[in-house]
């Protein structure tokens, strides 16, 4: 009798790790995994605005024991933000609701997921001390985009972003600046830029890649 066996696969493939993109109904960020093969899937409570398969429209908070290797989240800065500090002052009734923004986003930095990347604008100062400060800074403009929006990346077990294409200072407009008040404003204003998705895709993607296949490929 003739034994027909599949050769053992050693090396592992993007399909093999498991995504989630938390707080994104864009989808901006899912598909440049995607587009890399990685199994990358979208959380939000709104539905995916590209109405993509790979959408999981819930609190992320019912998902998030469910065995992912990187998790990538955007939570609302709303109540976090450096530009809505005066309101603090001005509302204090709003002060609750930026302890519970701060217990959601701790929650998510600190997931049993092994590699976190959580993003938000500045933060205000009793924001930060209650969380931490990011691990880096980023700027569209370092990833080819000509707005000016500073962006702090808070990092668990993932290298820094490292920025792809700089748009000449003179070319940069304020991200402020950019869009008209409308009912969808902060849809607009909150969606990922593009470029920082590829990067974050093709860095953080190789870097899950290369510890892996340095795993696999020691004797023990
Ligand atoms: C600042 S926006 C981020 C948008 C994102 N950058 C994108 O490109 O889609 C924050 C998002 O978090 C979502 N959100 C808030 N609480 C959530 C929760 N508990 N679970 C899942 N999504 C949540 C909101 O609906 C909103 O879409």
């Amino acid at each position: 009798m003739q034994l027909f066996l599949k050769p053992l696969r050693t090396q592992v493939q993007p399909e093999d790790f498991k995504i989630l993109v938390a707080c994104e109904f864009s989808g901006v960020v899912r598909r440049a995994f995607r587009r890399l093969g990685f199994n990358a899937w979208s959380c939000d409570i709104l539905p995916a605005e590209d109405n993509s398969p790979y959408h999981l429209q819930c609190d992320v908070r019912e998902v998030l024991n469910q065995h992912w290797d990187l998790l990538i989240a955007h939570p609302p800065c709303t109540y976090l933000c450096n530009s809505g500090v005066r309101w603090l002052h001005e509302r204090p009734e709003r002060r609750v609701l930026m302890h519970r923004a701060i217990d959601f986003f701790l929650e998510l930095l600190h997931a049993n997921v092994p590699h976190i990347a959580i993003e938000n604008p500045v933060m205000h100062g009793y924001a930060q001390r209650l969380i931490r400060k990011p691990t880096q800074y980023i700027q569209p403009f370092q990833f080819g985009h000509p707005v000016s929006k500073k962006t702090g990346l808070w990092l668990k077990n993932l290298p820094k972003l490292k920025p792809t294409k700089i748009v000449p200072k003179e070319q940069v407009r304020q991200e402020v600046l950019l869009e008209p008040p409308s009912p969808d404003r902060w849809k607009k204003r909150s969606r990922t830029f593009s470029g920082v998705a590829k990067a974050m895709a093709e860095q953080w993607g190789e870097f899950l890649l290369s510890i892996f296949s340095d795993l696999t490929q020691k004797k023990f």
